[in-house]
């Protein structure tokens, strides 16, 4: 998979910034965006909604690949994800689960705030030893 630019960085951070403005988090205030860059190099984005009835909320990423997946995307090369607050945003557990599906160990997810990057790991880094397809293949 060919390497992730700068300007594919730069478009992503555009996006999930976008997705965070449009944010429903009414319960906990905590605004996400995130942006996905697909095998095609085409952007998709979402953001968290939040729902009264709370375990029913869905977070940035999971709206993001259902947007992904939606609009005809199989692969995810790079992950921007956009929150506020003192410690970098970084994908919560089940979130890192659903991007293995599409993204290998070495797909960059990168932080963001309004301004600047705050942090870069890979998938590999945030969900090491991972269930994944090849587990249920071999079943
Ligand atoms: N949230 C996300 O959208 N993505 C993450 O990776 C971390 C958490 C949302 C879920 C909930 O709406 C709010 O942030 C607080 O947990």
């Amino acid at each position: 998979m060919a390497a992730v630019s700068e300007s594919d960085l730069d478009a992503l951070a555009a996006a999930a910034r976008a997705a965070r403005a449009h944010a429903h988090a009414p319960y906990s205030g905590y605004r996400v965006g995130a942006a996905l860059l697909d095998e095609r190099g085409r952007v998709h984005n979402g953001c968290n909604v939040e729902n009264a009835a709370y375990p029913q909320g869905l977070c940035a990423e999971a709206v993001a690949l259902g947007a992904l997946v939606t609009g005809g995307g199989t692969r995810v090369r790079a992950v921007v994800v956009a929150g506020g607050g003192a410690n970098p945003v970084v994908p919560c557990g089940g979130c890192r689960q659903k991007l293995s599906e599409f993204a290998a160990a070495d797909t960059p997810v990168i932080a963001v705030d309004d301004t600047a990057i705050r942090a870069r790991h890979t998938l590999g880094e945030l969900l090491p030893f991972g269930f994944g397809p090849a587990h249920v293949r071999s079943a």
